[in-house]
């Protein structure tokens, strides 16, 4: 089975090798937990393999993507000029731009995926659809059958797709239906205050067809290097054997560094 890297070296490992090819990837999550970022890997590990992508962004525009992109040493303005990258803006709705949607309908963004396939010609093997939840905001009903209609019609293409998901701020559950029924893959991000501290969690819970981590990961996203894989929150034994009155003493005494392995 051929495996495609995710552009992060520690989660390609904890994926068996990566993404296996033709899989549609859930990247499912609360707002700033580094899910475009995840994104912009998964295409600039196709880019330096010559391989061709697309991208279509809802939420930023493809300047704003670009311009993160540039933060993390990534040449995303380069691969559009020559045509080894297409960007669809679902944001800025510019009447002039060819790869911009008019309106953020799941139709009109298969078309342009087709389009630019077109344009792109051979080798477009990555697909990032970043995100899906945007396509729903006025139609949660619509959600259900909309998503099958993308896997089916995008599968026929032979892409592996990233296709991002919001969660909600206030439950973080997924908003409305989310992606993650139809998905081959899903990989969680979330976000905890730790002793004041902002941390990001990653953690695979699902991945066909791969002997996976199970383990939720903390992450970093570091300026100038992008989204690194930190440290496994793996809950240690006596966390889940000793009487609780023992557990709770411990709990007080533990140092800071240890204690985000408590509130997963
Ligand atoms: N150059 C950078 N250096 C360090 N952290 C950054 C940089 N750029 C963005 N970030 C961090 O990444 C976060 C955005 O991550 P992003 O992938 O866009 O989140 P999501 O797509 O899940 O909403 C920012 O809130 C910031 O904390
Ligand atoms: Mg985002």
């Amino acid at each position: 089975m051929k495996r495609l890297s995710t552009g992060v070296k520690k989660l390609d490992e904890l994926l068996a090798g990566g993404i296996p090819q033709g899989f549609f990837v859930a990247l499912t999550g609360m707002p700033g937990t580094g899910k475009t970022i995840a994104c912009l890997h998964f295409i600039w590990a196709g880019l330096k393999e010559g391989e061709r992508c697309i991208y279509v962004t809802t939420e930023e525009s493809r300047e704003s993507i670009v311009r993160q992109a540039e933060q993390f040493h990534m040449d995303f303005r380069s691969a559009l000029e020559e045509d080894k990258l297409v960007i669809i803006d679902a944001l800025m709705r510019e009447k002039e731009d060819e790869w911009s949607l008019k309106e953020v309908s799941i139709e009109e963004m298969i078309n342009k995926v087709i389009s630019a396939k077109r344009l792109l010609r051979k080798n477009v093997t990555r697909l990032v659809i970043d995100s899906m939840s945007a396509f729903w905001l006025r139609a949660p009903a619509k959600a259900r059958e909309e998503s099958y209609v993308v896997k089916r019609i995008l599968n026929k293409w032979h892409f592996t797709i990233y296709a991002t998901s919001q969660y909600a701020i206030t439950t973080g559950a997924a908003f409305g239906w989310g992606v993650e029924h139809i998905a081959d893959g899903i990989i969680h991000f979330r976000r905890r205050l730790v002793n004041g501290m902002l941390r990001r969690y990653i953690v695979i819970e699902k991945m066909r067809q791969t002997p996976h981590d199970l383990r939720a990961w903390e992450i970093d996203i570091i300026d100038g290097v992008g989204l690194m894989l930190r440290r496994p929150l793996a809950r240690r034994i006596e966390d889940e054997v000793l009487p609780e009155e023992v557990m709770r003493r411990i709990k007080r005494n533990i140092k800071s560094e240890t204690r985000d392995d408590l509130v997963w």
